[in-house]
Parts: C-alpha cells; structure tokens; sequence
C-alpha cells in the first residue's frame, strides 16, 4: 500500500499518474451538494439532511460499552450513546450544554453517567446533570442543567434512535415488521458510508435495470446465466401502502424480450452494431450454479406484511426480496443521512431459521461470505455508479424509472414533518417523461388524482404489456 502510495506521489500524486492528470479529472469527492430549485422538481423539497421524525438505526447495542462514550452524526447532528444505569443504551446531544463541549469525548468513570472531559459535568441516562466535579460536592449545576435527550429503542440488538422534535411515533411504523418476531427471525446488520447524499443512494431503489450493467461482473451476478438482465424495458408499477411505503409489483421479468419463448443470452443494439454482453465467459459455470438453485425452486418468499414488501418504506428504506430464487431472506437497505454529501448505510439481513442449528449457521455465513458478497461486493458497485450523481441538473427520466417517480411521491405529499401541499407542480416534467416514456412502449399509466400511484390504467394497458404476461413480483437477481 505504502509502495504504491510512494509510487503515485512520485507520478504526480494523482490517480492514475500525470498522463491521467493531464487528460483531466473530475473531483468529485469535493463538489458540495446542490439542492434543485425549481417548482418542477420534487427533489427540490425533500431535506438534504432527511426527514427528522422518524426512528433511524443507530448501532448495533453490543458496540456500547460501559466506559467510553460512543458519538455518532445523524442527519447532521451528534449524538453521544452510552449506558445508563439499568443497561439500556441512551443518547444525548453531544454538545456539553455548559460550555459546548463534545460529551462523547468523555468517560462513564461511574456505572451509568457520563461525564464531560472539559470541567466534568455529568450526565444521566435522561441528560439531567447529576454532579459537576470540578464545582465540588455543592454545586448548583446539579438539577439545573441538562443534556438535550433523544428515544432510544433497542430492539433485536439494534439502537435505534428518535431524531425528531416531536414525541415519538411508534416504532412499529418505521422498521420492518419483522423485528417484533420471536427468536426465529435472525436480523443480521451491517454498515458501510457512502460519498454521495441520502436521497441519491435511496433512489437506487428498485431501480432494477441497472442490474444488468452495474453489477455484471459482481460475485453474485457472475453466477447467474442473465446477469440481472431486464426481460422488459418497461419498469415497475407501484403503489403507496399506508402512506408508509412504496411497493413494486406487476413488474413483468419475463415476457418482452423473448423470442419464440426464448430469452437469448445476448441481445443486439442496432445503435453500436454489437451485443451486450460483449463475451460469454460466464456460461462455463452458470450451469453449475443452475443446478444448485433448481433445489430452491418454488420456495417462498419471505413473506411480510405488504407494507413492508419490495420498495421503498419511509424514511430511507429499501426492500429486497433476496436469496436464491428468492428464498426466504430480506435485505433491507436503509439511507441514512449523515451530511449532505455522505450517507451511513445500514443493511439488515433478515430470515426465519427455526432452529438453533440453522441461526447459528446463518451467522457464521454471514460473517464468512453473505455480508461480503452481499452488502460489499454487490451493492458498493451500486454506490460506485451513482456517486457522481447530480441533482442540480436537469434529468431525462425512461419508462424504467418508474418507482422513483413514486417514491418522490411518497416522501413529497407523506412524510412526517414535511408539508402534504409541496410547492411543486401537480405533475412534474419527470413524472411526465416517465409517461411518455410507457406511452411510446404502448403502455398507459397514469399518476392518480391524490398523487397515491402509478398504474395501469385500464386493463387494455396490461395487455399491451408484451401479451398481458405480467409475472409476480420479482426479486433483483
Ligand atoms: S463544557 Fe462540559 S462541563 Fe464544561
Ligand atoms: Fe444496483
């Protein structure tokens, strides 16, 4: 590592060396975050640092201990976790209310309090002062001064933290259902940090046909004979459930792009005269693994309640059906806004194993490959792609990106804390693209009155879909 930083220094410091300079670079770690300003843009409505009344996931609970508070940014703000008395992990904001300093540079020298490292103001579990060191025994700091406090839950291991200025809703409303399960649903987490905004790794969401390209040379990918291939140029219907969530259904895998019955490996682009994709390597050992999955076939999915199905669910979450033929596990992504141009994300793997067996397998798999190939090797190549994305330009939305404009919909005229009458147009230049976009594939749909989905909107329109051969959801395998 140190040679080939030696080495690039030596080259001009630049990735890539001088000649790579001299052709030009885009620094795109540095450009700062611009919100569009236009009535015609959703986007420009929702919050560059997310959606502040809802329950978030913090850290996993074991990452707390007892003597050393643990700060965290959320929606640009800090927060310092540690254990009160009784164990169960809290938060404060982490700014010391005497004089500003950071707590979680702190200590918990006694069991359940932490304490300020500038004049040792110290705080319980509820952000009330309980001494004040450097003051004496007598203080009158004691019962006077106090931390702001932010709801924690813990729930399956996981902290998870109320960040609005409202009294809490509940939390059932804002992560999966499948956390209230008993001991049989193994929720399995992990958390990586993306350079780009909140909403940009959200709106990868259901955003099923950048499978195909993205992720074609993923581990998990590279197994599969189609490669994430879209069967359709056409995307997803969805609907808003509760005004919670987005979910995909309807979306038709297997009809458009076959001949006599048959989907080719390859497809040919009259534009640039070639295929893609460009060689077929993978079709050495795709039957291998074929074999392996036809041991899965007609194994349900994972079954949840239809708000938490495939989509998107408010406030950043993602919904995956995932596994091998779909089955039986969940990935569930959720965004987490840190600043403006950085997001936490925190996966859950979710499965019902009935025994103990199984749960501890399921583990050891996780921590071996699943979390790598999953969560690593797959989705970073999502967050690779997507980084440069901007939101100050304008977009040309396909037909394909249907659920985005939904999931805008969702968040614009539901969220908690956002006003239902947004300033944007009734409908925008996108969501109008995206129509357009079905139109010319012979499809209708429209965007309802209430603004609550995008459908087919007469049964002619399902039929005009490739023969009306509209499949059951689909995971994005
Ligand atoms: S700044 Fe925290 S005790 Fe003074
Ligand atoms: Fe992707």
């Amino acid at each position: 590592m140190e040679l080939r930083k030696s080495i690039q220094k030596f080259l001009g410091g630049y990735p890539g060396g001088w000649q790579q300079y001299a052709r030009g670079r885009t620094p795109i770690e540095d450009r700062p975050w611009v919100q569009p300003a236009n009535l015609d843009d959703r986007r420009s409505v929702i919050p560059p640092l997310g959606l502040r009344e809802y329950w978030y996931p913090a850290v996993p609970q074991k990452d707390i201990g007892w003597k050393k508070p643990v700060g965290l940014r959320l929606l640009g703000t800090d927060v310092v976790l540690f254990r009160d008395e009784q164990g169960a992990v809290q938060a404060l904001l982490d700014v010391c209310p005497h004089r500003g300093v950071a707590l979680s540079w702190g200590d918990c020298f006694w069991k359940g309090f932490v304490s300020c490292p500038y004049h040792g103001g110290t705080f319980d579990g509820n952000g009330e002062c309980v001494a004040f060191i450097t003051e004496g025994p007598d203080s009158k700091m004691v019962g006077r001064l106090s931390a702001r406090k932010f709801p924690t839950r813990t729930i399956k291991g996981i902290v998870f933290i109320w960040m609005g200025d409202e009294a809490p809703s509940p939390i059932e409303e804002d992560i999966p259902a499948e956390f209230f399960e008993g001991e049989q649903t193994v929720i399995l987490n992990t958390v990586r940090y993306w350079n780009c905004n909140w909403m940009v790794a959200l709106e990868n969401t259901a955003d099923a046909h950048n499978c195909f390209w993205v992720h074609r040379d993923s581990l998990f990918m590279l197994r599969s004979r189609f490669g994430g291939r879209p069967r359709t140029p056409l995307g997803y219907r969805s609907k808003i459930v509760n005004g919670r969530s987005a979910i995909t259904f309807d979306y038709n895998t297997t009809a458009y792009y076959k001949k006599d019955g048959k989907l080719d490996y390859r497809m040919y682009y009259p534009g640039v005269k070639g295929h893609w994709p460009l060689h077929g390597w993978r079709l050495f050992w795709v039957w291998f693994f074929e074999w392996l999955e036809k041991r899965n076939a007609g194994k349900p999915r994972f079954e949840t309640p239809e708000e938490w199905a495939m989509g998107t669910h408010l406030p950043s979450q993602q919904r995956i059906y995932s596994g091998s033929g779909g089955t039986g596990s969940m990935y569930t992504r959720v965004c987490i806004p840190v600043e403006e141009n950085l997001t936490r994300v925190f996966y859950y793997r979710s499965r019902r194993v009935p025994t103990a067996a199984g749960r501890f397998y399921e583990r050891l798999a996780f921590n071996l490959w699943r979390n790598f190939i999953s969560h690593y090797n797959f989705s970073d190549q999502d967050y690779d792609a997507m980084r440069t994305v901007r939101y100050d330009m304008p977009e040309y939305l396909s037909a394909t990106d249907s659920h985005l404009i939904t999931q805008r919909r969702l968040i614009t005229q539901h969220a908690r804390g956002l006003k239902r009458a947004v300033p944007v147009q009734d409908e925008t230049s996108s969501e109008r693209l995206v129509i357009e976009g079905h139109g010319l594939l012979g499809v209708k749909v429209a965007i309802d009155g209430s603004g609550t989905s995008l459908s087919p909107d007469d049964k002619g329109a399902v039929i005009g879909l490739a023969g009306g051969l509209l499949g059951p959801p689909q995971s994005m395998e």
